[in-house]
Protein backbone atom coordinates (compact mmCIF):
# COMPACT_ATOMS: atom_id res chain seq x y z
CA UNK A 1 0.00 0.00 0.00
CA UNK A 2 1.50 3.66 -0.91
CA UNK A 3 1.46 6.38 1.52
CA UNK A 4 -1.18 9.05 1.25
CA UNK A 5 1.33 11.47 -0.08
CA UNK A 6 2.90 9.03 -2.76
CA UNK A 7 -0.85 8.61 -3.91
CA UNK A 8 -1.55 12.04 -3.76
CA UNK A 9 1.53 13.11 -5.68
CA UNK A 10 1.03 10.14 -8.81
CA UNK A 11 -3.08 11.93 -8.84
CA UNK A 12 -1.57 15.36 -9.29
CA UNK A 13 0.39 14.39 -11.60
CA UNK A 14 -2.03 12.53 -13.61
CA UNK A 15 -4.31 14.95 -13.55
CA UNK A 16 -1.39 17.32 -14.81
CA UNK A 17 -1.36 15.67 -18.26
CA UNK A 18 -4.50 17.16 -18.89
CA UNK A 19 -3.94 20.42 -18.03
CA UNK A 20 -4.38 23.48 -20.57
CA UNK A 21 -1.23 24.85 -21.36
CA UNK A 22 0.83 22.81 -18.71
CA UNK A 23 2.37 20.19 -21.13
CA UNK A 24 6.04 21.69 -21.29
CA UNK A 25 6.06 21.87 -17.59
CA UNK A 26 7.45 19.36 -15.46
CA UNK A 27 5.21 19.23 -12.70
CA UNK A 28 8.08 19.13 -9.46
CA UNK A 29 7.23 17.87 -6.16
CA UNK A 30 8.88 18.47 -2.78
CA UNK A 31 11.56 16.94 -1.85
CA UNK A 32 12.13 16.27 -5.55
CA UNK A 33 13.21 18.40 -7.97
CA UNK A 34 12.15 21.90 -7.30
CA UNK A 35 14.07 22.39 -4.51
CA UNK A 36 16.31 25.69 -6.30
CA UNK A 37 14.20 27.93 -8.63
CA UNK A 38 11.17 26.85 -10.49
CA UNK A 39 11.45 27.04 -15.21
CA UNK A 40 10.32 30.32 -15.97
CA UNK A 41 7.19 30.18 -17.99
CA UNK A 42 5.06 32.77 -19.73
CA UNK A 43 2.34 34.60 -18.13
CA UNK A 44 -1.19 33.87 -18.18
CA UNK A 45 -2.82 36.35 -20.74
CA UNK A 46 -5.38 38.39 -18.60
CA UNK A 47 -6.78 42.17 -18.46
CA UNK A 48 -4.30 42.56 -15.16
CA UNK A 49 -5.16 46.84 -15.13
CA UNK A 50 -9.54 45.88 -14.60
CA UNK A 51 -8.97 43.16 -12.38
CA UNK A 52 -11.30 43.26 -9.38
CA UNK A 53 -11.16 41.47 -6.30
CA UNK A 54 -12.60 37.60 -6.71
CA UNK A 55 -11.38 34.35 -6.97
CA UNK A 56 -9.76 33.23 -10.02
CA UNK A 57 -8.70 29.47 -10.31
CA UNK A 58 -4.70 29.42 -10.57
CA UNK A 59 -2.43 25.92 -11.54
CA UNK A 60 -2.15 24.68 -7.99
CA UNK A 61 -2.55 25.43 -4.18
CA UNK A 62 -0.24 23.22 -1.71
CA UNK A 63 -1.33 21.46 1.22
CA UNK A 64 -0.14 19.74 4.25
CA UNK A 65 -1.78 17.58 6.72
CA UNK A 66 -1.56 17.15 10.63
CA UNK A 67 -2.25 13.64 11.47
CA UNK A 68 -1.31 11.01 14.30
CA UNK A 69 0.99 13.63 16.05
CA UNK A 70 2.57 15.28 13.03
CA UNK A 71 2.23 17.29 10.26
CA UNK A 72 3.02 15.84 6.66
CA UNK A 73 5.29 17.47 3.65
CA UNK A 74 3.61 19.97 1.66
CA UNK A 75 1.95 18.33 -1.40
CA UNK A 76 1.04 20.04 -4.49
CA UNK A 77 -2.77 19.74 -6.14
CA UNK A 78 -3.99 20.76 -9.19
CA UNK A 79 -7.34 20.65 -8.65
CA UNK A 80 -9.01 23.07 -6.53
CA UNK A 81 -11.83 21.48 -4.54
CA UNK A 82 -11.23 19.37 -1.25
CA UNK A 83 -12.61 15.84 -0.05
CA UNK A 84 -14.25 16.13 3.71
CA UNK A 85 -16.31 14.29 6.39
CA UNK A 86 -19.15 16.01 6.57
CA UNK A 87 -18.87 15.95 10.32
CA UNK A 88 -15.40 17.97 9.74
CA UNK A 89 -14.42 20.01 13.00
CA UNK A 90 -14.74 22.95 11.42
CA UNK A 91 -17.95 22.98 9.84
CA UNK A 92 -19.82 22.69 13.18
CA UNK A 93 -17.45 23.96 15.31
CA UNK A 94 -15.32 26.82 13.64
CA UNK A 95 -11.48 25.76 14.11
CA UNK A 96 -11.02 27.73 10.83
CA UNK A 97 -8.41 30.28 10.70
CA UNK A 98 -6.48 32.24 8.03
CA UNK A 99 -4.08 34.45 6.21
CA UNK A 100 -3.75 37.67 3.56
CA UNK A 101 -0.86 38.01 1.62
CA UNK A 102 0.31 39.96 -1.53
CA UNK A 103 2.78 38.90 -3.87
CA UNK A 104 3.59 41.29 -6.44
CA UNK A 105 6.24 41.71 -9.01
CA UNK A 106 8.86 44.31 -8.56
CA UNK A 107 10.38 47.05 -10.95
CA UNK A 108 13.78 44.77 -11.44
CA UNK A 109 11.27 41.55 -12.03
CA UNK A 110 12.12 40.37 -8.68
CA UNK A 111 8.81 38.23 -7.23
CA UNK A 112 8.29 39.19 -3.64
CA UNK A 113 5.85 39.34 -0.83
CA UNK A 114 6.04 41.62 1.69
CA UNK A 115 6.43 40.58 5.23
CA UNK A 116 5.27 36.54 5.24
CA UNK A 117 6.95 35.82 8.30
CA UNK A 118 4.94 38.01 10.17
CA UNK A 119 1.87 36.14 8.87
CA UNK A 120 3.52 32.77 9.72
CA UNK A 121 3.82 34.25 13.26
CA UNK A 122 -0.23 35.61 13.40
CA UNK A 123 -1.03 31.92 11.88
CA UNK A 124 0.43 30.35 14.67
CA UNK A 125 -1.19 32.86 17.22
CA UNK A 126 -4.46 32.64 15.56
CA UNK A 127 -4.31 28.49 15.49
CA UNK A 128 -3.17 28.73 19.50
CA UNK A 129 -6.34 30.63 20.05
CA UNK A 130 -8.61 28.62 18.60
CA UNK A 131 -7.03 25.64 20.14
CA UNK A 132 -5.49 23.67 16.80
CA UNK A 133 -2.38 22.61 16.20
CA UNK A 134 -0.17 25.71 14.50
CA UNK A 135 1.66 24.99 11.91
CA UNK A 136 5.44 25.46 11.84
CA UNK A 137 6.89 28.80 10.75
CA UNK A 138 8.81 26.43 8.48
CA UNK A 139 6.44 24.74 7.03
CA UNK A 140 4.34 27.84 6.50
CA UNK A 141 7.07 29.63 4.46
CA UNK A 142 8.44 26.24 2.55
CA UNK A 143 4.63 26.09 1.35
CA UNK A 144 4.51 29.64 0.62
CA UNK A 145 7.41 28.74 -1.47
CA UNK A 146 6.30 26.30 -3.59
CA UNK A 147 2.91 27.28 -4.11
CA UNK A 148 4.30 31.16 -5.66
CA UNK A 149 7.25 29.22 -7.50
CA UNK A 150 4.61 27.02 -9.21
CA UNK A 151 1.95 29.88 -10.00
CA UNK A 152 4.55 32.60 -10.83
CA UNK A 153 2.77 33.56 -14.30
CA UNK A 154 -0.35 34.31 -12.26
CA UNK A 155 1.68 37.20 -10.46
CA UNK A 156 0.50 40.05 -12.59
CA UNK A 157 3.59 42.29 -13.76
CA UNK A 158 4.92 45.42 -12.32
CA UNK A 159 3.39 48.81 -13.16
CA UNK A 160 -0.43 47.15 -14.05
CA UNK A 161 -1.26 47.83 -10.26
CA UNK A 162 -2.78 44.63 -9.21
CA UNK A 163 -0.77 41.71 -7.17
CA UNK A 164 -0.84 37.62 -6.69
CA UNK A 165 -3.16 37.56 -3.03
CA UNK A 166 -2.05 34.73 -1.22
CA UNK A 167 -4.59 33.28 1.13
CA UNK A 168 -3.02 30.45 3.62
CA UNK A 169 -5.90 28.47 5.85
CA UNK A 170 -6.15 26.16 8.27
CA UNK A 171 -9.38 24.05 9.73
CA UNK A 172 -9.90 21.37 11.82
CA UNK A 173 -11.13 18.07 9.59
CA UNK A 174 -11.58 15.47 12.32
CA UNK A 175 -15.36 14.00 12.30
CA UNK A 176 -16.24 14.79 15.17
CA UNK A 177 -20.21 15.06 16.98
CA UNK A 178 -18.76 16.63 20.48
CA UNK A 179 -17.14 20.19 20.88
CA UNK A 180 -13.32 19.41 21.37
CA UNK A 181 -10.10 20.35 19.05
CA UNK A 182 -9.94 18.08 16.19
CA UNK A 183 -6.94 15.81 16.07
CA UNK A 184 -6.85 16.12 12.48
CA UNK A 185 -6.11 19.76 9.81
CA UNK A 186 -5.69 20.33 6.60
CA UNK A 187 -3.47 23.30 5.63
CA UNK A 188 -4.09 25.20 2.34
CA UNK A 189 -2.39 28.16 0.79
CA UNK A 190 -4.40 28.97 -2.52
CA UNK A 191 -3.27 32.10 -5.00
CA UNK A 192 -5.05 33.91 -7.47
CA UNK A 193 -4.53 37.52 -8.79
CA UNK A 194 -6.46 40.18 -7.52
CA UNK A 195 -6.87 44.03 -8.91
CA UNK A 196 -5.36 47.20 -7.63
CA UNK A 197 -7.39 48.52 -4.53
CA UNK A 198 -7.51 51.78 -5.86
CA UNK A 199 -8.22 51.96 -9.39
CA UNK A 200 -9.92 55.48 -9.98
CA UNK A 201 -7.04 56.67 -7.48
CA UNK A 202 -6.08 57.02 -3.49
CA UNK A 203 -9.68 58.79 -2.81
CA UNK A 204 -11.60 58.79 0.46
CA UNK A 205 -14.56 56.79 1.73
CA UNK A 206 -17.52 56.62 3.55
CA UNK A 207 -17.50 55.14 6.91
CA UNK A 208 -19.94 54.77 9.73
CA UNK A 209 -19.26 54.37 13.40
CA UNK A 210 -21.62 51.00 14.87
CA UNK A 211 -23.16 51.33 18.37
CA UNK A 212 -24.92 48.71 18.42
CA UNK A 213 -22.66 45.72 16.83
CA UNK A 214 -19.74 43.99 18.29
CA UNK A 215 -16.95 42.03 16.33
CA UNK A 216 -14.84 40.91 19.09
CA UNK A 217 -14.65 40.82 22.70
CA UNK A 218 -12.01 41.78 25.03
CA UNK A 219 -11.14 38.48 26.10
CA UNK A 220 -12.40 36.69 22.78
CA UNK A 221 -10.75 35.93 19.13
CA UNK A 222 -10.61 39.38 18.05
CA UNK A 223 -6.79 39.81 18.15
CA UNK A 224 -6.48 37.01 15.76
CA UNK A 225 -7.36 35.92 12.21
CA UNK A 226 -10.30 33.22 12.92
CA UNK A 227 -12.72 33.12 10.66
CA UNK A 228 -15.39 33.43 13.72
CA UNK A 229 -14.65 36.97 13.54
CA UNK A 230 -15.44 37.50 9.68
CA UNK A 231 -19.20 36.06 10.07
CA UNK A 232 -19.88 38.22 12.74
CA UNK A 233 -18.60 41.51 10.94
CA UNK A 234 -20.38 40.51 8.06
CA UNK A 235 -23.46 42.41 9.70
CA UNK A 236 -21.87 45.13 10.21
CA UNK A 237 -20.56 45.34 6.32
CA UNK A 238 -23.39 44.41 4.90
CA UNK A 239 -25.55 47.19 6.62
CA UNK A 240 -22.87 49.59 5.87
CA UNK A 241 -23.03 48.66 2.25
CA UNK A 242 -26.74 49.32 2.44
CA UNK A 243 -27.04 52.63 4.15
CA UNK A 244 -23.95 53.79 1.62
CA UNK A 245 -21.11 53.44 3.70
CA UNK A 246 -17.72 51.88 2.68
CA UNK A 247 -17.35 50.26 6.12
CA UNK A 248 -18.42 50.13 9.79
CA UNK A 249 -16.38 51.30 12.51
CA UNK A 250 -16.78 49.19 16.05
CA UNK A 251 -16.63 50.50 19.25
CA UNK A 252 -15.12 48.87 22.45
CA UNK A 253 -17.82 45.77 23.43
CA UNK A 254 -17.72 47.05 27.44
CA UNK A 255 -18.14 51.28 27.82
CA UNK A 256 -18.94 51.41 23.86
CA UNK A 257 -16.61 54.68 23.93
CA UNK A 258 -13.61 53.23 22.26
CA UNK A 259 -12.67 52.92 18.90
CA UNK A 260 -11.43 49.29 18.02
CA UNK A 261 -10.97 48.96 14.25
CA UNK A 262 -13.50 48.84 10.98
CA UNK A 263 -14.69 45.69 9.65
CA UNK A 264 -10.92 44.42 7.54
CA UNK A 265 -8.74 46.57 8.52
CA UNK A 266 -7.47 49.04 12.10
CA UNK A 267 -7.84 52.34 12.36
CA UNK A 268 -5.12 55.20 11.88
CA UNK A 269 -5.29 59.23 12.68
CA UNK A 270 -3.30 62.15 12.51
CA UNK A 271 -3.47 64.52 14.50
CA UNK A 272 -3.12 68.48 13.99
CA UNK A 273 0.20 68.49 16.00
CA UNK A 274 1.62 65.34 13.54
CA UNK A 275 0.97 62.17 15.79
CA UNK A 276 0.55 58.75 14.00
CA UNK A 277 -2.78 57.29 16.39
CA UNK A 278 -3.92 53.91 16.22
CA UNK A 279 -6.40 52.38 18.91
CA UNK A 280 -4.53 49.68 21.49
CA UNK A 281 -7.23 47.21 22.19
CA UNK A 282 -6.93 43.34 23.37
CA UNK A 283 -9.98 42.94 20.78
CA UNK A 284 -7.94 44.21 17.24
CA UNK A 285 -6.02 42.36 14.92
CA UNK A 286 -2.31 43.12 15.37
CA UNK A 287 -2.45 44.48 11.74
CA UNK A 288 1.16 44.04 9.83
CA UNK A 289 0.13 46.95 7.69
CA UNK A 290 -0.06 49.18 10.82
CA UNK A 291 3.20 47.92 12.18
CA UNK A 292 4.77 48.56 9.11
CA UNK A 293 3.27 52.32 9.01
CA UNK A 294 3.90 53.21 12.86
CA UNK A 295 7.69 52.11 11.79
CA UNK A 296 7.75 54.29 8.92
CA UNK A 297 6.38 57.51 10.43
CA UNK A 298 8.24 57.37 13.81
CA UNK A 299 11.26 56.06 11.32
CA UNK A 300 11.61 57.90 8.06
CA UNK A 301 8.70 60.76 8.63
CA UNK A 302 9.48 61.97 12.17
CA UNK A 303 6.50 61.22 13.58
CA UNK A 304 4.98 60.50 16.68
CA UNK A 305 3.68 57.41 17.22
CA UNK A 306 0.78 56.81 19.68
CA UNK A 307 -0.82 53.24 20.45
CA UNK A 308 -3.44 54.01 23.27
CA UNK A 309 -7.11 54.01 23.38
CA UNK A 310 -9.13 56.26 21.41
CA UNK A 311 -12.06 58.12 22.72
CA UNK A 312 -14.89 58.21 19.63
CA UNK A 313 -15.16 62.05 21.33
CA UNK A 314 -11.10 62.29 19.20
CA UNK A 315 -13.03 61.60 16.39
CA UNK A 316 -13.53 65.85 15.97
CA UNK A 317 -9.77 66.61 16.65
CA UNK A 318 -8.31 64.87 13.70
CA UNK A 319 -6.77 65.98 10.80
CA UNK A 320 -7.13 62.99 9.09
CA UNK A 321 -8.32 59.20 9.21
CA UNK A 322 -7.73 56.24 7.41
CA UNK A 323 -8.26 52.13 7.78
CA UNK A 324 -5.54 50.09 7.35
CA UNK A 325 -4.26 46.94 6.14
CA UNK A 326 -2.80 44.24 3.57
CA UNK A 327 -5.75 44.83 0.60
CA UNK A 328 -5.70 48.41 -0.09
CA UNK A 329 -2.34 49.17 2.58
CA UNK A 330 -4.26 52.70 3.77
CA UNK A 331 -8.27 53.71 2.87
CA UNK A 332 -8.59 57.30 3.30
CA UNK A 333 -11.73 58.61 5.33
CA UNK A 334 -13.55 61.59 4.21
CA UNK A 335 -16.64 61.36 6.73
CA UNK A 336 -17.57 59.07 9.86
CA UNK A 337 -20.62 59.26 10.46
CA UNK A 338 -21.98 58.80 14.48
CA UNK A 339 -25.05 58.55 15.82
CA UNK A 340 -26.71 62.42 14.44
CA UNK A 341 -23.40 63.28 13.90
CA UNK A 342 -21.16 63.44 10.94
CA UNK A 343 -17.10 64.68 11.21
CA UNK A 344 -14.92 65.18 7.98
CA UNK A 345 -11.71 65.03 7.14
CA UNK A 346 -10.49 67.32 4.22
CA UNK A 347 -11.34 66.72 0.48
CA UNK A 348 -14.01 63.88 -0.34
CA UNK A 349 -11.73 63.66 -3.51
CA UNK A 350 -8.38 63.90 -2.00
CA UNK A 351 -6.67 61.97 0.80
CA UNK A 352 -4.61 64.21 3.39
CA UNK A 353 -0.90 64.56 2.55
CA UNK A 354 0.59 62.88 6.02
CA UNK A 355 -1.64 59.46 4.54
CA UNK A 356 -0.36 60.14 0.96
CA UNK A 357 3.15 60.05 2.12
CA UNK A 358 3.21 57.10 4.22
CA UNK A 359 0.77 54.97 1.66
CA UNK A 360 3.20 56.21 -1.16
CA UNK A 361 6.23 55.13 0.53
CA UNK A 362 4.70 51.64 1.39
CA UNK A 363 3.31 50.86 -1.95
CA UNK A 364 7.37 51.90 -3.61
CA UNK A 365 9.10 49.46 -1.01
CA UNK A 366 6.53 46.99 -1.86
CA UNK A 367 7.36 47.26 -5.55
CA UNK A 368 11.05 47.72 -5.45
CA UNK A 369 10.73 51.41 -6.25
CA UNK A 370 12.21 52.75 -2.73
CA UNK A 371 14.81 51.51 -0.66
CA UNK A 372 14.03 48.32 1.79
CA UNK A 373 16.34 49.38 4.30
CA UNK A 374 14.51 47.23 7.32
CA UNK A 375 14.59 44.52 4.75
CA UNK A 376 10.64 43.45 4.72
CA UNK A 377 10.39 42.04 0.86
CA UNK A 378 10.61 38.53 0.41
CA UNK A 379 12.23 37.93 -2.80
CA UNK A 380 10.58 34.14 -4.43
CA UNK A 381 13.35 31.85 -5.84
CA UNK A 382 11.82 31.65 -9.51
C1 LIG B 1 -10.07 42.67 11.03
C2 LIG B 1 -8.83 43.10 10.35
N1 LIG B 1 -8.11 44.08 10.92
C3 LIG B 1 -6.96 44.50 10.34
C4 LIG B 1 -6.48 43.95 9.18
C5 LIG B 1 -5.19 44.40 8.61
O1 LIG B 1 -4.17 43.45 8.88
P1 LIG B 1 -2.95 43.31 7.90
O2 LIG B 1 -2.31 44.64 7.86
O3 LIG B 1 -2.06 42.31 8.55
O4 LIG B 1 -3.48 42.89 6.60
C6 LIG B 1 -7.20 42.93 8.56
C7 LIG B 1 -6.74 42.32 7.30
O5 LIG B 1 -6.01 41.38 7.29
C8 LIG B 1 -8.41 42.48 9.16
O6 LIG B 1 -9.10 41.49 8.61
Amino acid sequence: MKPFIEITKILAQQSLKFSVGLKTFNPCFFGESCEGACPKREKVKLDWKNLGFGYAVTDYNCRAFFKNGKWSEPTIFPDETINLSIAAQFIHYGQNIFEGIKVFEQKNGDITAFRPIENAKRFIQSAKACEMVPVPEELFMKTLDKVVQLNHRWVPPYGSGASLYVRPFQMGVEPLMGVKPSLQYTFIILVTPVGAYFKSGFKPGKFAVADDLDRAAPFGLGKVKAAANYVSGLRGTVRAKHDGYNEIIYLDCVQRKYIEESGPANFIAITKDNKYVTPKSSSILTSITNMSLREIAEKDFGMTVEERPISVDELADFEEVGACGTAAIISPIHSITYKDKVFTYGSPDKAGPKLTQLYNHIRAIQLGEAEDKYNWNYKFNI
